[in-house]
C-alpha cells in the first residue's frame, strides 16, 4: 500500500508549527544532505559547515533560508531550491557577534543570481548598521549566466557596499573553491582574503579564455591558486592548508581586531611582566657585530608581543617585509618590521604596498602601530623605476603621514635615506622614536658615502700606492662612528631615547599606554588622493 504524508491542519496552531518544521526539513535539513554528498566528494565542506566551524557551537542564526529566485528564463522556473545559493546570517566568535555568508556551490555552482545577491546585501547591511565584523566565504562560478544583467548588477551593489564598508566594520574573504570573473572584485575590496591550498581559484578570465586572446597555456592553479595569490601576486594574505585551518586563522585575526570604527579594541588578560626577563635580555645579543650579516626578525617581534603570539599576515609575499598583529599588555597592536634575513630588508615596490595597505587599516581601526627599522634603503634598480617605484613607494609614506593612531618606532640597526623618513620617522608623525645603540641613520651607508665624500682622498690614497680597501674600510667606519651615531640623532630630539635592546619590550608598553589617550586628526576633507 502506498504511504501517504500527513498534511498538518493549517487552521490549529500545533498544525502551523507541524507545517513550518516539515518547510524547514524541506528548505534546509534535506538540501544539506545533498550538499554534504556533493562538496565532500570534492574534498570541500558545505556553506552551513563552514559557518558551523567558523563560529562558536550552536551560535549561528541564519537568515533568509525560505527565499527562492523568480527567473523562468532557460527552464529554471522548474527549479526553485529555498535558500538558493548562498547561506547568510550571524553568529559568534569568541562570543563577539560577527555577520557570515557562505556561497553554497552546491545550488547552481554557488553563482550569484538576483535572490543570491540580495541575501549577501541584505546581511551586509546589516552588519554596517551593527557594527559587526563582515566573513565571506567564495565558493562561485561568478555571475549566474541565466539571469544576465540582473546578477551583474548585484554585484556592481555589493561592490558598492564593500566599499562603503571599507574602514567602518572588518571585511575578511575566505576563498574556498572558485572566483571567477568579476567576482573576484569583492574579496579584493575587502581586508583580508585568506585562500585554501589546492581547492580555491581566483581569477578575472580564465584559462580557456586566456589560451583564446593570447595563445597562453596555463593551468586553472597556477594561474590563480593558493599559491600564486600569495607568494607572486600579492592578493591573498594567507595560505590555509586545508579549510579548517583557514577558519582557524580568521578567527585569530578576529581576536586582534574591534568589531568597527568606533569601537574600542578588545583587551585581553596577558600577565603582562613589567621586570626585564631572560628573553627580553636574549635581545641584546641578536644584532650581529658585521653589519651585514642577517638575523631574523621574527626573534625581535616574538620578544616584544605577549607570549610571543604574533599572527602574520601575507608572510609569503614581499617577505622583505613582515607586518601582522600581536598584543602588548593584552591590547592589539599592528607590527610592520624590515626583514634583514630577505633581501638585506630593502624596500621595494611590493613590500611598500604591502605594508601600507597594512597601516592604512590598522589605522582606520584604531590598532596602534609598532614600526621595527632596519633598512639599508630602496631596492636599487630599471626594473623598479620603470614599475612606478616612485609612485608606489609614495604608498607607505603617504599611510604613515595620514595615520593618526598612536604610532612608536624602534630603529634596530639600519635606517638609511629614504628609507630612514619612511618607515614610521619622527617626521612623518611617530609619536615616540626610539633606536638601539647599534642604530645607524644617515643619509646612505658608509661606503657609498666615502665614494663620494673621499673621492679625493682615496684617489690620493691609490696614487701612494697604499692599500686601497684598507683606506676605504677605515673612512667608512670613521663616517658610520661620528655621522650614522644614533646619538646625533637623539641630540635632535629625532629619537626620544636610546635603549637597550632588552628595554624594548617594556619601552613600548610604557609608550604605549602614554599614547591610550592620543587625539589627533586631519584637517577636513572630503578625502585624500594617495598615490595609486
Ligand atoms: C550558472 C553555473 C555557473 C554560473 C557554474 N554553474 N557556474 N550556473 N551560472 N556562472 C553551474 C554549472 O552549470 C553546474 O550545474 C554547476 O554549477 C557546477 O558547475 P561545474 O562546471 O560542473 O563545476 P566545476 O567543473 O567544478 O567547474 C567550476 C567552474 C565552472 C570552473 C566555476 O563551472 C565555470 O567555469 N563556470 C563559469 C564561470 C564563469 O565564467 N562565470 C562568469 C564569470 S563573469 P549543474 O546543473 O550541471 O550541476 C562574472 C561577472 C561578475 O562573474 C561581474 C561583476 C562585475
Amino acid at each position: 500500500m502506498e504511504s501517504v504524508t500527513e498534511q498538518p491542519d493549517l487552521s490549529t496552531t500545533a498544525g502551523k508549527i507541524a507545517d513550518l518544521r516539515a518547510r524547514y526539513q524541506e528548505a534546509v535539513l534535506d538540501p544539506e544532505t545533498v550538499a554534504q554528498a556533493k562538496q565532500h566528494a570534492k574534498g570541500k565542506g558545505t556553506a552551513r559547515e563552514r559557518i558551523d566551524l567558523l563560529v562558536d557551537p550552536g551560535s549561528f542564526v541564519e537568515l533568509d533560508e525560505y527565499v527562492r529566485h523568480r527567473t523562468t528564463a532557460f527552464g529554471m522556473d522548474k527549479s526553485r531550491p529555498y535558500g538558493d545559493s548562498v547561506v547568510t546570517g550571524t553568529g559568534t566568535i569568541h562570543g563577539r557577534t560577527v555577520a557570515v555568508y557562505a556561497q553554497d556551490f552546491s545550488t547552481f555552482g554557488g553563482s550569484l543570481g538576483e535572490v543570491a545577491g540580495e541575501k549577501i546585501i541584505k546581511v551586509m547591511e546589516l552588519a554596517l548598521r551593527s557594527g559587526i565584523p563582515i566573513v565571506g566565504m567564495l565558493d562561485s562560478g561568478g555571475a549566474r549566466i541565466q539571469e544576465g544583467v540582473v546578477a551583474l548588477g548585484k554585484y556592481g551593489e555589493i561592490f558598492r557596499l564593500n566599499t562603503q564598508a571599507s574602514g567602518v566594520i572588518p571585511q575578511i574573504s575566505i576563498i574556498m573553491g572558485p572566483a571567477a570573473g568579476g567576482a573576484v572584485y569583492s574579496p579584493a575590496l575587502t581586508d583580508f582574503v585568506v585562500m585554501v591550498d589546492k581547492t580555491s581559484q581566483m581569477f578575472v578570465t580564465g584559462p580557456d579564455v586566456i589560451k583564446t586572446v593570447t595563445g597562453e597555456d596555463v593551468g586553472m592553479d597556477e594561474l590563480g591558486g593558493a599559491h600564486t595569490h600569495n607568494t607572486r601576486s600579492g592578493v591573498a594574505h594567507y595560505l590555509a592548508e586545508d579549510e579548517d585551518d583557514a577558519l582557524d586563522y580568521v578567527r585569530s585575526m578576529l581576536s586582534f581586531l574591534p568589531d568597527n570604527n568606533m569601537a574600542e579594541l578588545p583587551v585581553y588578560e596577558t600577565g603582562f611582566e613589567f621586570e626585564t626577563t631572560d628573553a627580553d635580555r636574549a635581545l641584546n645579543t641578536i644584532i650581529p657585530d658585521s653589519p651585514n650579516q642577517p638575523y631574523d626578525i621574527h626573534q625581535v617581534i616574538r620578544g616584544i608581543v605577549d607570549a610571543e603570539d604574533f599572527l602574520e599576515v601575507q608572510p609569503l609575499f614581499a617577505p622583505n617585509i613582515v607586518i601582522g598583529f600581536g598584543r602588548v599588555e593584552g591590547r592589539s597592536v599592528g607590527i610592520i618590521a624590515n626583514q634583514p634575513s630577505q633581501m638585506a630588508g630593502t624596500l621595494n615596490i611590493e613590500a611598500g604596498e604591502k605594508a601600507s595597505r597594512f597601516v592604512r587599516f590598522c589605522d582606520a581601526f584604531s590598532i596602534p602601530i609598532v614600526t621595527l627599522v632596519d633598512v639599508p634603503g630602496y631596492l636599487p634598480g630599471t626594473d623598479q623605476e620603470w614599475t612606478g617605484v616612485i609612485r608606489r613607494g609614495a604608498k607607505l609614506l603617504y599611510a604613515y603621514a595620514e595615520a593618526t593612531v598612536p604610532l612608536v618606532t624602534v630603529i634596530l640597526r639600519k635606517a638609511y635615506g629614504g628609507a630612514y623618513i619612511v618607515m614610521g620617522s619622527k617626521q612623518l608623525g611617530a609619536d615616540i622614536n626610539l633606536a638601539w645603540p647599534t642604530a645607524e641613520i644617515a643619509v646612505m651607508g658608509g661606503q657609498g658615502a666615502v665614494n663620494i665624500l673621499y673621492r679625493g682622498e682615496i684617489k690620493r690614497a691609490e696614487e701612494a700606492g697604499e692599500d686601497v680597501t684598507a683606506v676605504r674600510t677605515r673612512l667608512a667606519n670613521e663616517y658610520t662612528y661620528n655621522v650614522a651615531s644614533p646619538f646625533l640623532a637623539a641630540e635632535r630630539g629625532e629619537l626620544d631615547s636610546i635603549i637597550e635592546p632588552a628595554q624594548t619590550r617594556v619601552s613600548i608598553a610604557k609608550a604605549l599606554r602614554a599614547l591610550r589617550g592620543k587625539r589627533a586628526s586631519l584637517p577636513p576633507k572630503k578625502h585624500g588622493n594617495i598615490p595609486l
